[in-house]
Order: structure tokens, then C-alpha cells, then sequence
């Protein structure tokens, strides 16, 4: 079965775009063949930095009509997953239309793998419950909650940590992962020169590449533990 991962968070900031691309080089270096769904319109960044690439395509999901693409592109790259980068005000639209995909899962023999970046506030989980209340983790969707270490140490994500949310996330299978912070100025080379992980390896200055081949590492360790 393969899997459609919804990288969520719903707020802005929290490190959607950086997980999606972490998530998509992951799958790369697992011998997978990974399809970006750039759902951010306003701001394409994955899709920038992807696009040369052929395996990326941008899909609006704020209309019916977007969400019909997206379960016929589900249909016909079947074997392949796709990784969809989602916008920080996404979430009115999976209210809307998040049934749609939902419904069809079984058909495409597909999983949905819900990624949910957090930072240490709180509307990052409010957002997370009503996520949840329109699409259910069931035994085609699981959700798993990234902490994104570039806001802190994981005991400081308090907040979260000590949740009825967390409890509840992981009494259905959920697990909770750090994601590593990296250093700023790596992270402002990949988001100004608009690189992939995979070309920003090969082509940055060999102090900025060692920094970004350090936290690669960890950033797959944290991504195997949810999508293998
Ligand atoms: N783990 C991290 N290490 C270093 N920098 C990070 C990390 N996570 C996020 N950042 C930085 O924080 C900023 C916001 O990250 P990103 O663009 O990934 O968030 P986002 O949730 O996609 O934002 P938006 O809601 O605007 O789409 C960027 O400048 C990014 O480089
Ligand atoms: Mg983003």
C-alpha cells in the first residue's frame, strides 16, 4: 500500500516546508520515486525548489476542484508516494473537502500519513484537534506529531507534552519525533537559493554542506521512525 503524507501544522512557521523537503529527500535516498504536491499557493517554496525536478506538480486545495486532481494524481502515479506540502490556512479546506480524499483511499490502496509540525504555542494544537475531528486517524490514516526542534529542546514543548491531545494521538499508534534544528545560515541557504537537500549537498561550500549533512542524518532518523 502506498502512502500519501500530508505534511499539516496548519499554523504558519512551524516547518512545514523544511519537513516536506526532509520528507521527500528521505524517500529519495530509500530508492522511492516521491511525487511533491505543492499546495501553497502563496507561497511555493518546496514546489521552487523542487521544480526542476519533474516530479512535483502544484494543486490548489482551496476549491473542490483542486481536491478532484489531487485523488485522479493519487490514481495514476499509484506506486509512487506523494508528498504534499500544505499551506498555513489549509486547514478551512480539509474542513471542506478533506472527505473527498478520505473516501477514496481504500479504492486507490493508498494510506494517508499525516505529519503535524508543532511549535511550542497552542493553536498549533487546537489546530491539530480539528484537524482530527475531519479527518480521523483510522486504519487507512494515521497522524504523528513532529516537534520541531528549531523552537527549543522537546521538554519545552510543554504545552504538547503534557496534553490530552499527545495522549490521545499516541493511544491510537500516533508517534511523537524530534525534528533537528539546523543552523541558520544552512537553512537560509536552502530557503533564499531555493535548493533541495539533495542539490544543496552537492553544491554548498564544504563547511555549510557538513553542518547539512549532520542534520540530514538525524532529520531521516526522525523521518524513518514514522514512515518505515
Ligand atoms: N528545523 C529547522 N532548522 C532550522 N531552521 C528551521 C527549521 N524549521 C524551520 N526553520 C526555519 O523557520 C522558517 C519557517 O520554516 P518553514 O518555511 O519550513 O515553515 P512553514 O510552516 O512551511 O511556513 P509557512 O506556514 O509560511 O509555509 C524558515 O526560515 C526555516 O528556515
Ligand atoms: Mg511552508
Amino acid at each position: 500500500m502506498s502512502k500519501i503524507i500530508m505534511i499539516g501544522g496548519s499554523k504558519g512557521g512551524t516547518g512545514k516546508s523544511t519537513v516536506c523537503s526532509a520528507v521527500l529527500d528521505y524517500l529519495e535516498s530509500q530508492g522511492n520515486d516521491p511525487i511533491l504536491v505543492e499546495t501553497d499557493t502563496a507561497n511555493p517554496d518546496v514546489y521552487k525548489a523542487h521544480k526542476a525536478n519533474s516530479r512535483a506538480t502544484a494543486i490548489e486545495l482551496d476549491t473542490s476542484e483542486g481536491w478532484i486532481d489531487l485523488v485522479n494524481l493519487a490514481d495514476n502515479t499509484r506506486g509512487q508516494p506523494l508528498v504534499i506540502n500544505t499551506a498555513a490556512r489549509n486547514l478551512t479546506a480539509v474542513g471542506k473537502f478533506g472527505k473527498t480524499l478520505e473516501s477514496t483511499l481504500a479504492e486507490l490502496d493508498r494510506e494517508l500519513i499525516t505529519l503535524w509540525t508543532i511549535n511550542r504555542q497552542r493553536d498549533s494544537l487546537e489546530l491539530m484537534a480539528d484537524y482530527l475531528e475531519t479527518l480521523p486517524v483510522s486504519d487507512r490514516h494515521m497522524l504523528h506529531v513532529v516537534r520541531n526542534l528549531y523552537f527549543g529542546e522537546p521538554e519545552k514543548f510543554q504545552l504538547y507534552n503534557d496534553s490530552g491531545t499527545r495522549k490521545r494521538i499516541e493511544s491510537t499508534g500516533g508517534k511523537t519525533v524530534d525534528f533537528p534544528d539546523l543552523a541558520d545560515r544552512v537553512a537560509d541557504d536552502l530557503a533564499t537559493k531555493r535548493l533541495s537537500i539533495k542539490r544543496a549537498s552537492e553544491e554548498l561550500p564544504i563547511g555549510n554542506r557538513a553542518e547539512l549533512l549532520r542534520w540530514r542524518k538525524l532529520a531521516h532518523i526522525a523521518i524513518a521512525a514514522l514512515l518505515s
